[in-house]
């Protein structure tokens, strides 16, 4: 798989790139992810990426110009284009599944306070992370490179993502690890009973529990 993400703020990713799973997925080949500075493609003689919005209205909007380009340069028939921007359709577990298959991402990171809306035509699909506006789409980029990389083959061990919270609708089941006894806090007596069905009954029934308790909205869609 391979991710292609477009920025104004390459920097942003130096950290999220060297750090635990993605570092490790990145040195055994699992996936390729590239940062391209949008500002390198731009055609003015400053490099200029934004200016200021037709009509009025505070803040500076990104250019189509140098978007255009790189998108134009980079697009494969493989790739899917992402635009990252709150008015997109907003991301969850199956979202992530589901481009997890994927061949190769383009990710557009939107910025300041907006991009030129001819940008949207480049996108096979806008996507939000949330119902909040961040600063630039870079940190829901990484969002969605994070949540797509720990989901492909061999990345982690697929038991830890077959128990994930939101796999069937459900909240993962809690989990404990040493000590037993923890300022009076137990770890419930079946965990440590190397029963294995009764286990895996405990924590079915934990997770339901948990999860009508916490997002009664996800045990309707079941
Ligand atoms: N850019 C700014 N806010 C965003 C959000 N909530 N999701 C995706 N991209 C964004």
């Amino acid at each position: 798989m391979k991710i292609n993400i477009l920025t104004i703020f390459p920097e942003m990713f130096e950290g999220f790139l060297n750090t635990s799973i993605i570092k490790r997925a990145i040195q055994n080949k699992k996936v390729e992810i590239n940062i391209y500075d949008i500002r390198t493609y731009s055609t003015d003689p400053h490099k200029k990426v934004d200016d200021y919005g037709f009509g009025g209205g505070k803040g500076m909007v990104l250019m189509p110009q140098p978007i255009f380009d790189a998108v134009e340069s980079l697009k494969t028939k493989d790739a899917k284009v992402l635009l990252m921007t709150p008015q997109g359709r907003t991301y969850n577990q199956k979202k992530a599944y589901n481009l997890s298959k994927e061949k190769e991402l383009i990710i557009i990171c939107g910025h300041y306070e907006g991009f030129d809306e001819r940008i949207r035509s480049l996108a096979d699909e806008e996507i939000s992370i949330g119902d909040y506006v961040l600063t630039g789409g870079e940190l829901a980029s990484m969002v969605i490179t994070d949540s797509i990389t720990r989901l492909i083959d061999g990345v982690i061990e697929s038991e830890s993502h077959l128990n994930d919270s939101f796999n069937n609708n459900l909240l993962d089941y809690p989990v404990y690890t040493k000590p037993v006894d923890f300022r009076g806090m137990k770890v419930p007596s079946v965990l440590l009973s190397g029963h294995h069905s009764n286990i895996k009954k405990y924590r079915e029934e934990a997770s339901l529990k948990r999860t009508k308790e916490r997002r009664p909205d996800l045990v309707e869609e079941r």
